[in-house]
């Protein structure tokens, strides 16, 4: 069975100290874990947790990245940068990164391209407002999404990539997709990337839900053929419960 993905998506929370912290309990919590366990900072704690996490089984993400490699660009941060800070990951196209910074689906292209030059994992997010489900637009919402952002990349690149279905209307609102509509929409990406990579990759590519996981929703979400893992927002700022998730995940998953 495949292991299962599990990431924390701390956003704009957590001082460096904290962050350090926190990646000090986990790499000691899980000097072996069941799959792939990833944690993204903010930027400022990126190169303090890389420390931290050096020698560990424990990924480092960032949250975002520019895609020039230099330049011009207040306030940017290059995936060279985020290499040099310990990062082999990167999240990209979150829905606050769309709705509020009015990240396009041509920007969210570049951002992938640029990731896997650098050699960083691209953690693809999608996912439909609730007005967009409420009209019946889930699958061509997602499809676009999904179009967009790998336009031109390889089927030998999009096979490195973690896709992430993060329903708009399930994130930070305590409401999470049931297992059912997030396996009918992990299985409808399965169906495209087929299309794109053979079946074959298409099964090994990472298909992971994020909104409103928790402990207790994540065996029933992970049962799910498609659910390969989570992205993990505010349940994953506190240990306790972030290190519950991962365990849930690898009894549903692990073995
Ligand atoms: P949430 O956030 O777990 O707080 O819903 C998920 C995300 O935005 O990645």
């Amino acid at each position: 069975m495949k292991k299962p993905v599990i990431a924390a998506n701390w956003k704009m929370h957590k001082t460096i100290a904290e962050s350090a912290d926190f990646a000090r309990s986990l790499k000691a919590a899980f000097p072996k874990p069941q799959g792939t366990v990833i944690i993204a900072p903010a930027f400022t704690a990126l190169a303090a947790v890389g420390d931290v996490l050096k020698g560990s089984a424990i990924h480092l993400a960032a949250q975002n990245l520019h895609w020039e490699e230099k330049g011009a660009f207040t306030g940017e941060i290059a995936a060279a940068m985020l290499v040099d800070a310990g990062c082999d990951c990167v999240i990209i196209g979150h829905s606050e990164r769309r709705a509020i910074f009015k990240e396009t689906g041509d920007w969210i292209n570049r951002k992938v391209a640029a990731a896997l030059r650098a050699g960083l994992t691209p953690i693809l997010c999608v996912g439909e407002t609730l007005e967009e489900r409420e009209k019946n637009l889930t699958f061509p919402v997602v499809e676009r999404q999904l179009k967009e952002a790998l336009n031109n990349i390889s089927s030998g690149d999009i096979k490195l990539l973690s896709i992430a279905y993060e329903p708009v209307w399930a994130i930070g609102t305590g409401r999470n997709a049931t297992a059912i509509q997030a396996e009918e929409v992990h299985r409808f990406i399965r169906t495209i990337l087929k299309d794109t990579c053979g079946e074959h990759d298409a099964a090994d590519i990472p298909l992971i839900y994020g909104g409103s996981v928790k402990p207790g929703n994540t065996g029933k979400l992970l049962a799910e053929p498609d659910i390969d893992g989570a992205l993990v927002g505010g349940a994953s700022l506190d240990f306790d419960s972030f290190a519950a998730i991962i365990q849930n995940a690898s009894k549903e998953k692990g073995n």
